[in-house]
């Protein structure tokens, strides 16, 4: 090869990340969670892990910034954190649009998709026929399959599609399937209006319908979407958690996902208490489920946005990203069961760690901070920029709640329901609180007591919060722990 071939290439590299950097760039683009390179993105579909892979496929419309005839994009990532973006996975096909739904290992090769030399990858989603609701029918959202042999790049659907017909249902979608290793059978969870429906299957393809869980129980204000079931084993006894996220009718307005513990027998759910809680106090994670195939370890992933103004809020190009992934706990505390959700470990992107007691301090957005405190009390931290836009957060001891004041925190005339303060009960009982926060450019994710109380919200200052300072007791706190991080969009 000549040497100005050579440097034309080099030159072309070059141009390649540089376009890369200034496409993960724009304002508001976050540096530490995954937004699409381009275009429209909701909820997290067919979460599994393989090969050392994790794969995040997602809803997504490429031909525009708000949601359209539904697509799965597909994205790729080794730790959880930086995120390569592949091709479109499925495409909408003349059964409807490729709704949210999950993706299964199938090991056995139950459904006869595979072959000896490679496992296949089953996709289970929901197809919702725009002309069937357009016509004013109930029967426009059936449940699909397809496989792939090469890891989820490539996809065939089954042409006996679709494998599960709704019963005369306007929603009946969103299925997560998992396989119950006593009872030997696939467990396909889906929301049905405003509860949700279990079916069981030897292979996938023929299901049967098992029971019905919700009516009476929890949040009943909207719809019930996105469900999921994953077994816990808690002080030595198997714990069922079911997640289940609704829109509108959450906590804090809009959409917001509730969850319920109890048992499962491979045939009914039957929760354990009457209580309605919340995986996130916050107002933007939504959709969120666990990724399949992790074993043991359970692994959440949210959609950071709300249907109130998912579709309105000021990015351009792109529009919504992921929460970090949490690992997700179960515990009890007194009678209850309670989720736990905890970062995933962020320390590919630590940068420097700085010790601090101060109460104010430079820095760059994204960053992480640990707070330990050995006695609550009231405290608000304030993020703020140049221009005196500021988020803050902190404790209302009065109310014995966190909260997020997100009302001065930058652009929020898109929706007059986002300047507002919400609060988040704390879980713990404890006199030591420890917290951690992850600040993007433009989210904030609180993880306070191990991940008892979280808050998830996102927010649109018009200069990144680089200022931070405490309205507090300075001796609150006993360690202040501060990691600057890299940004994903550049080479781990
Ligand atoms: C949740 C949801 C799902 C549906 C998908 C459509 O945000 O409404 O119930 O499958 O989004 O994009």
């Amino acid at each position: 090869m000549s040497r100005r071939m050579l440097c034309s290439i080099a030159f072309l590299a070059c141009l390649t990340t540089l376009q890369a950097q200034k496409l993960y760039d724009e304002p508001y683009r976050p540096q530490v969670h995954f937004s699409p390179m381009t275009s429209w993105m909701n909820d997290p579909n067919g979460l599994v892990y393989i090969d050392n892979t994790y794969h995040m496929f997602f809803q997504y419309f490429p031909d525009s910034t708000v949601w359209g005839p539904m697509h799965w994009g597909h994205a790729v990532s080794k730790d959880l954190l930086h995120w390569k973006q592949e091709g479109i996975a499925l495409y909408p096909d003349s059964l409807g649009y490729i709704f949210s739904g999950s993706v299964v290992i199938d090991s056995m090769n139950s459904s006869g998709f595979g072959t000896k030399a490679k496992k296949s990858m089953i996709a289970i989603f929901t197809q919702h026929d725009p002309a069937g609701e357009k016509a004013g029918t109930s029967f426009f959202q059936n449940q699909s399959i397809a496989y792939s042999l090469d890891n989820g790049i490539h996809w065939q659907k089954y042409n006996g599609n679709p494998v599960v017909k709704t019963p005369g249902l306007k929603d009946f979608r969103d299925p997560k399937v998992s396989w119950n290793a006593e009872q030997k059978k696939w467990i396909m969870v889906l929301a049905a209006g405003d509860r949700v429906m279990f079916y069981s299957s030897g292979n996938l393809i023929e299901w049967k319908k098992e029971s019905e869980f919700g009516s009476g129980t929890g949040a009943h204000g909207g719809v019930w979407e996105c469900p999921d079931l994953i077994p816990f084993v808690v002080d030595g006894k198997k714990i069922w958690l079911l997640i289940v996220s609704i829109n509108p009718g959450a906590l804090q307005g809009g959409s917001g996902t509730q969850y319920f513990t109890g048992e499962f027998d491979g045939h009914q759910f039957i929760s354990n208490d009457t209580l309605t809680r919340w995986m996130d106090y916050g107002a933007d994670n939504y959709a969120g489920v666990s990724f399949s195939n992790t074993g043991k370890e359970k692994i959440f992933l949210g959609w950071m946005s709300n249907w109130q103004y998912a579709t309105k809020v000021p990015t351009v190009k792109w529009r919504s990203a992921m929460t970090i992934p949490r690992v997700l706990g179960l515990k009890k505390i007194g009678p209850h069961y309670f989720t736990t959700m905890t970062p995933v470990s962020m320390k590919p992107l630590g940068t420097s760690t700085k010790l601090s007691t101060g109460n104010k301090i430079n820095l760059n957005v994204p960053y992480k901070i640990d707070f330990n405190i050995p006695d609550l009390h009231a405290f608000t931290f304030i993020f703020s920029n140049s221009l005196g836009q500021e988020l803050r957060i902190g404790f209302d001891e009065d109310k014995n709640a966190f909260f997020i004041d997100r009302t001065k925190a930058g652009k929020s005339d898109f929706d007059p329901h986002f300047a507002v303060i919400h609060y988040a009960p704390r879980i713990a009982k404890s006199k030591k609180s420890k917290l951690t926060v992850i600040l993007d450019k433009s989210s904030l994710e609180l993880f306070a007591d191990g991940g008892l109380t979280c808050m998830t919200e996102i927010f649109f200052p018009e200069q990144p919060l680089n200022e931070w300072r405490t309205e507090a007791n300075t001796n609150l706190f006993n360690t202040i722990q501060i990691d600057q991080l890299k940004s994903i969009w550049t080479s781990p």
